[in-house]
């Protein structure tokens, strides 16, 4: 199954509770343990400049989109070997939706 839009008031608070300790997406936003994700659409993994990613991050060479994201986010360390962020994905591909439907919003 691949990405399909989902409930962004839903992903909204799945990005409260599952990533926001880690993450933030507005503009000008600091890195934290993980790097901002604002501008990550269209844009090829471990690309911010001031952030530390592992090799393995930023030679994935994918560019981040749904589909990328909506396989990433199952399983970050299956889809990215050796990445540090220590997240065990999101198994639903409803809750995938939700989270990035709207994280599509609230990054650009
Ligand atoms: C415990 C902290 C932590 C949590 C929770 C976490 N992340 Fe991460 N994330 C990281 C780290 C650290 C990296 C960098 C990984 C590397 O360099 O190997 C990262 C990388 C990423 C990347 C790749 C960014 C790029 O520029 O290539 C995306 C996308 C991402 N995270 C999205 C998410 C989303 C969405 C969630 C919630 C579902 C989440 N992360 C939860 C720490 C976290």
């Amino acid at each position: 199954m691949p990405f399909a839009p989902g409930d962004c008031v839903k992903g909204a608070s799945l990005f409260k509770t599952r990533c926001a300790q880690c993450h933030t997406v507005g503009v000008g936003e600091p890195n934290k343990v993980g790097p901002n994700l604002n501008g990550l659409f269209g844009r090829k993994t471990g690309q911010v400049e001031d952030f530390q990613y592992t090799a393995a991050n930023v030679n994935k060479g994918v560019t981040w989109d749904e589909n990328t994201l909506f396989e990433y986010l199952e399983n970050p360390k299956k889809y990215i070997p050796g990445t540090k962020m220590a997240f065990a994905g999101l198994k639903k591909e409803k809750d995938r939706n939700d989270l990035i439907s709207w994280l599509k919003e609230a990054t650009a």
